[in-house]
């Protein structure tokens, strides 16, 4: 039987290199991203690495959650035809705004970092669950730890940082996945975090040397932090791909479920407002208000 995986904004950056890894693992490697060139060139390179098993791409702008629903009903359909398992799914999609960002009247960062991959995860879980043992990876950060840890609305009181509304966002990221992995104890769907520690990718390429991007606080050691910045983000994506790629495929994890894979790509310990049970409850409360599973949901909750 093949294995397979979805990896998402997988046509480039730290995801292209998370799909040429599972390709390079024997995985039949679906790929999502917008821009259909670079999908097809993302697929050159992944069927260069896994001829026996071609990677393909799959158009989906997951900033839109309309968009997410459709990707998952097609993923479904797709795996129940076809019986083959959906063995990996790597949440990978991530950004950071450096101006604040409204999508469909919620605050971006919150929309693509978590609200999205939630809402694909839940609904592909039936799909996951068919082809156990299977794999659930979600890309977190290590910005959780400047997250302010308020989570009553989808945005916070307050001014807007980019850098810390992105680790709010990726604290609840990871509070999710942790509250998953539990709640799927004994289904044989592990759930993974992995922290890519940093890599000069798009998504760092101009944000980190801007200090709008940190609280006014930070500002005022702003030399020191952006010394930091360049250091944390000056490797490669490849790097930066091995904590999914091991989370995904290690032998070694098999039915480990709730880690999270640091930046060495070995187990590490989550923070600890990850598993706080207020923020796990506040953060479950607004992902199913937020994403609601279907869109007849979402139009009875958000009429007009
Ligand atoms: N880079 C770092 O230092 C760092 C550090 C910690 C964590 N991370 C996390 O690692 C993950 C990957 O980061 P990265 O730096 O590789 O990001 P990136 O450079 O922005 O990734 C580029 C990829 O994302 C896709 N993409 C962007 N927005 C998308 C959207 N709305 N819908 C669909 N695809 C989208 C792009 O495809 P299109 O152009 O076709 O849309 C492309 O495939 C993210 O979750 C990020 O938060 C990164």
């Amino acid at each position: 039987m093949t294995k397979t995986a979805v990896v998402t904004a997988g046509t480039g950056g730290i995801g292209l290199e998370t799909a040429l890894g599972l390709a390079a693992a024997g995985f039949a490697v679906t790929v999502i991203g917008r821009d259909a060139d670079r999908g097809a060139r993302a697929v050159e390179r992944i069927n260069a690495e896994n001829p026996a098993h071609p990677g393909r791409f799959l158009a989906a702008d997951l900033a839109s959650l309309d968009q997410v629903r459709a990707l998952a009903g097609t993923l479904a359909a797709e795996h129940a035809a076809s019986g083959e398992p959906l063995t990996v799914l790597v949440n990978n999609v991530g950004a950071m705004f450096t101006k604040r960002q409204d999508i469909d009247g919620l605050e971006g960062s919150f929309v693509v970092n978590h609200l999205s991959p939630y809402l694909l995860t839940e609904l592909l879980l039936p799909t996951l669950t068919a082809g156990a043992p299977s794999r659930v990876v979600n890309v977190t950060s290590v910005s959780v730890a400047v997250a302010r840890r308020v989570f009553d609305e989808v945005e916070p009181p307050g001014g807007y940082y980019a850098f810390h509304w992105y680790g709010r966002a990726k604290l609840a990221n990871l509070a999710y996945t942790l509250d998953l992995a539990k709640r799927l104890q004994g289904t044989g769907v592990s759930v993974l975090a992995a922290d890519p520690g940093g890599a000069a990718t798009d998504m760092t390429n101009g944000t980190m040397t801007n200090p709008d991007i940190v609280s006014p606080a930070l500002r005022l050691v702003w030399p020191l932090v952006r010394r930091m910045f360049v250091r944390a983000t000056s490797a490669t994506a490849a790097t930066a791909a091995r904590p999914s790629i091991t989370a995904a495929t290690d032998p070694a994890l098999a039915g480990r479920t709730g880690l999270v894979i640091g930046s060495s790509a070995t187990p590490v310990t989550p923070s600890r407002a990850a598993t706080n049970p207020r923020i796990v409850d506040a953060v479950r409360r607004l992902s199913q208000t937020h994403a609601p599973l279907t869109t007849t949901q979402a139009n009875t909750q958000h009429p007009g």
